[in-house]
This record gives structure tokens, C-alpha cells and sequence, in this order.
């Protein structure tokens, strides 16, 4: 029987290449794929693995056997959903298997604008520590404090956890649904968002990039902040409305800022938040462990399977 030809346009594990190997007749693009290398190898492919590439009517025309998208990400606001319905194609992203990575991220970010690390590193890298030297090293406790997550999806779970458990902390969360086996297992509280923006002295945004979350984070909610909170954005940066966020910190709206995403990434290297000591950055890196990437890639290629296969893949999306 003849095998479907797919495109593969991540770098992958040997063994999730072998994986595939075995039901498909597969194209590797080089580790740098993006949407226009994609499009102009895509004529044949009846599927895809990728990650989260933008997929518009102009991809999908590109693309007339395609019957599976498959992302390497739980992210997936790069699809089109509609457009893709209509050409009876199936998108799939990689839920669960990152949720402890993405979770480790968040505390890290929090522990680390909490207690200034990366500003403190570079204090003695620079050789100004001086004997004597106290206040100023000064951070904010994390332990017993308090916390909202905004988007309470699988992640965000995984975060109250470790928050509640690890750090005795007062975890709150906003979300479309009420999450009640959250709120029974750990003690989590629901508030209404701008209730928690005014209760809490660590905000996590954690909501997918939808039509309705689109600059969630504007001035207006970034005003109703404690003075002394600091904000983490570990889900899509279109979430935020970046401006806001940068005069929020510029005007001693909120304490400081730990970021994994941006508007544009990369972000632009001009960008007023590169240049502020209260704020981190880290690259999108929020599931970036060899092990995690790695399950990722193998979801990601068993969802494309399946699907090539007849079957409904496990992660199929919107869920
Ligand atoms: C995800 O899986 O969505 C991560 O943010 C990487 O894109």
C-alpha cells in the first residue's frame, strides 16, 4: 500500500522520525522551515507536522491533498480554524505533555523577578557587590503571598499546585468556566477578573490567543494592578497589549514583569522592555526541555498518524 506523503517541518528525534517512517512517505524541511518554505513544498503533502506556523486560505491553497495539520505545541491560534473545516482538514496540538515544564517556567519567573535574580547576577558579574551592601538587594517574598491566574486551562492547574503546595501561597484564578475539582483539590478561590488584577501580588496570564482575549491585558487592566505586583506572561503576547504593559512599568503601575512571549517574536531588539532592569525575558522557552520538546514531537506525530489512518487523533482541536 502506498504510505501518505507528509512534510516534516521541525527538526525531530530519531525516534519519532523512525515513528513516522514506518506509515508515511516523508519530506524533511531544514530546521529553519517557516511559512514560505512550507508553501512551496506542500503541493503533495497530505499532511504536516510543524510548529506553530501560521495556516491561512493562502497555505491551505497551497496545500490540495492536505487532510492533518499537526503542531508541535499546545498553542494553536495559528490555524484558521473555519478555513480549515471547510476543507475538511483536521488540526491537532500537543496538550498535557508540557504541562509540568511550562509550569516549572512560571515559578521560575515569578521567584525570579520576586527576587531580582537575573539584575543580581549581573550585579556581581559586574563586580559592584561591596561588603555592606544589604537593602538594595532587597526582593518580595513569594512564599504565603499572593497569586491569580488568569486562564484556568491544564497549565494553569499545574501552577496552583505548585503554588499552593510548594509555597503556601493564596492562589486565585479567573477563567470562562468555573473550575470546581481545581477549586475542591487545592483550595484555589475564583474571583472575577478585575478583582483578582486588584487582590494579588503575582499575575500570571495563562489564556490560549482568541478573538476575545486579544489585548486582554490593556491600560485599563493593567491600572486596576497593586502598584507592588508583578506580572507574568507565559501564554500568547498578543494577549497583552505590550504599549500598555511597557508605560504600566514606566509609570510604576506594577513592580515588575517576567516574560516567556511577545507581540513580535523575536521581540524587537529596540523593544523598551529590553532595557528595563525589573523586567525579564526569556525566549519562548516555556516547554523548551530536551525530554518535554521530545514527547511533544512523538504527540504530535502519533496525532498525525492517526489521522492520515482514519482515525480521530487524540488531540484534535479546537477541543
Ligand atoms: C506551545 O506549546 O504552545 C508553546 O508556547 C510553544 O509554542
Amino acid at each position: 500500500m502506498l504510505k501518505p506523503k507528509v512534510i516534516i517541518a521541525k527538526k525531530i528525534p530519531k525516534d519519532v522520525e523512525e515513528y513516522i517512517a514506518k506509515y508515511c512517505d516523508y519530506a524533511i524541511l531544514s530546521e529553519k522551515a517557516n511559512y514560505n518554505t512550507i508553501i512551496d513544498k506542500i503541493h503533495d503533502a497530505e499532511g504536516i507536522i510543524m510548529p506553530p506556523i501560521k495556516v491561512d486560505e493562502n497555505f491551505l491553497e497551497h496545500a490540495p491533498k492536505l487532510k492533518i495539520i499537526s503542531n508541535i505545541s499546545v498553542g494553536y491560534n495559528n490555524f484558521d480554524i473555519d478555513a480549515m473545516k471547510k476543507r475538511n482538514i483536521i488540526g491537532t496540538n500537543t496538550p498535557e505533555v508540557l504541562n509540568n515544564t511550562v509550569a516549572d517556567l512560571i515559578m521560575g519567573l515569578i521567584i525570579a523577578s520576586a527576587r531580582r535574580i537575573p539584575e543580581l547576577d549581573g550585579y556581581v558579574k559586574d563586580g559592584n557587590w561591596k561588603k555592606g551592601d544589604d537593602e538594595i538587594f532587597f526582593g518580595k517574598d513569594v512564599y504565603k503571598s499572593s497569586l491569580g491566574i488568569i486562564g484556568m486551562g491544564r497549565i494553569g492547574g499545574y501552577v496552583a499546585k505548585r503554588a499552593k503546595l510548594g509555597f503556601d501561597m493564596d492562589v486565585y484564578y479567573y477563567n470562562r468556566n468555573r473550575r470546581h475539582e481545581i477549586e475542591d483539590s487545592f483550595g484555589v478561590r475564583y474571583l472575577e477578573l478585575d478583582s483578582l488584577l486588584g487582590t494579588c501580588e503575582f499575575v500570571v496570564l495563562m489564556t490560549p490567543l482568541t478573538d476575545e482575549t486579544y489585548h486582554l491585558m490593556d491600560d485599563d487592566k493593567f491600572s486596576k494592578m497593586k502598584k507592588e505586583a508583578i506580572f507574568i506572561n507565559a501564554s500568547r503576547g498578543k494577549t497583552v497589549d505590550e504599549n500598555a504593559l511597557i508605560r504600566a512599568l514606566q509609570n510604576n503601575k506594577i513592580l515588575a514583569a517576567g516574560l516567556d512571549v511577545y507581540e513580535q517574536e523575536p521581540v524587537d531588539s529596540n523593544s523598551p522592555l529590553l532595557k528595563m532592569k525589573n523586567v525579564i525575558t526569556v525566549p519562548h522557552i516555556a516547554s523548551s526541555t530536551e525530554k518535554t520538546r521530545n514527547k511533544m514531537a512523538m504527540a504530535a506525530a502519533q496525532n498525525l498518524v492517526q489521522g492520515l489512518y482514519g482515525e480521530l487523533p487524540k488531540d484534535v482541536v479546537p477541543e
